[in-house]
């Protein structure tokens, strides 16, 4: 075996070892609690029957690729239209599409803070994020989750701009980012807040706007990131924020620039799924219900262990990658699908059940679930 393969076998080996080896598995006929289809979009049919009517009134390129990069072969009319509906949608002057919340991050987190800036960044920002920054020459220091005291003790290491990077709703805690107090400390450092909104889109705000259009921040905040392939049931995402940073990361931003752009049947996508978010308030009303209710029963059955959330994502904390594995094979069992989150997406320690509660989830299935739940826990 030649060297590389053998640094392949031993790092898949130590893995195996920890007990951490991800797999990929397809579940069939379980009662899925573990999508980020919080309202259904892409399961229900309502988005497709959406799509396939306004695809038929366009049938000449719905197939097809965008053929390049948006700066080459890749924009039209079409691309430049929906981003300034995301742009109204969001209240911010402009927006840009990006092929994925992964890219849009690793695009706006390289390319925008530089050498000499800084970067501070709550320990539990999604990957994306502290890849984007990796990619960056700015220096970077992580704060401790949501607190902005251990921020302020931070600051005396700022230089240059400064960037603050931090998830409205986190996606591994599912608990929310103190928004207001963020902006405050950033009116009074003179910092750059930016938002993503990955898990907030389509849950919260007026028509599912998410957090910051909310609590009406938007004029506060530097840039969002808003991403299709969790509530919107599609894919791609896209960063709302100013003209000037359009324009910016259009010219720098190298996973922007230097991809092929979103095929036009992604684009009629995600121009549908935000069609049906202004047709669902009822959705996220009875998806509210739902998460109410499973809060409510982990309390009564007194699962202290959960992590405390009002958002879809649901987390019981089970330490041990083998413990949390078990746990959700038990649960799985009974019919429900729940996936183990392992170290070391996870702290050690910290392993953990992410349950996601959708709208169309039932009050026998959140029942059941919970009652599976106590009898692991
Ligand atoms: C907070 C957050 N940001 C960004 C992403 C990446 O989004 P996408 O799946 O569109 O690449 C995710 C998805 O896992 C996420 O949870």
């Amino acid at each position: 075996m030649n060297t590389a393969n053998k640094y392949l076998e031993d790092s898949l080996n130590k893995r195996r070892n920890a007990g951490a080896l991800r797999t990929i598995k397809v579940l069939h006929g379980l009662v899925d609690f573990c999508s980020n289809d919080y309202l259904g979009f892409s399961t229900t049919g309502a988005l497709r029957a959406k799509i396939l009517e306004l695809e038929q009134k366009q049938p000449s390129h719905v197939f097809e690729g965008s053929t390049g990069s948006r700066l080459i072969s890749g924009n039209s009319a079409i691309i430049e239209s929906l981003e300034e509906y995301i742009a109204s949608f969001h209240n911010a002057e402009a927006a840009l599409l990006f092929n994925s919340g992964y890219d849009a991050n690793i695009g706006l987190f390289s390319c925008v803070p530089k050498r000499g800036d800084t970067i501070f960044y709550d320990e539990l920002v999604h990957a994306s994020i502290r890849d984007g920054i990796r990619l960056s020459y700015a220096k970077s220091y992580s704060f401790r989750h949501n607190d902005i005291n251990n921020l302020e003790e931070l600051t005396k290491l700022a230089k240059g701009n400064v960037y603050i990077a931090v998830e409205s709703v986190y996606s591994m805690d599912g608990d929310m980012t103190p928004l207001n107090e963020l902006v405050n400390f950033c009116e009074r450092h003179n910092a750059n807040l930016i938002v993503d909104e990955a898990h907030a889109t389509g849950v919260f705000g007026h028509a599912g706007s998410a957090c910051v259009s909310d609590l009406m921040l938007e004029k506060k905040v530097f840039a969002r990131i808003h991403t299709y392939g969790k509530a919107l049931g599609t894919h791609g995402a896209a960063v709302v924020g100013s003209n000037l940073l359009k324009e910016y990361l259009i010219n720098f931003a190298r996973s922007f620039i230097y991809t092929t752009a979103l095929p036009f049947h992604s684009i009629i996508a995600i121009k549908c799924a935000y069609s049906l978010l202004t047709e669902s308030d009822e959705m996220r009303k009875t998806l509210h219900e739902n998460i109410k209710l499973f809060s409510q029963l982990l309390e009564k059955n007194k699962i202290i262990n959960s992590i405390k959330s009002e958002s879809s994502i649901q987390c019981i904390v089970i330490p041990g990658n083998e413990k949390v594995i078990n746990a959700s094979n038990k649960i799985q069992k009974k019919g429900f699908d729940v996936r183990a989150i392992m170290s070391p997406t996870v702290p050690e320690g910290k392993e953990r059940l992410r349950i996601c509660i959708h709208a169309f989830n039932t009050e026998d299935e959140i029942k059941g679930l919970v009652e599976a739940i106590v009898n692991i826990c």
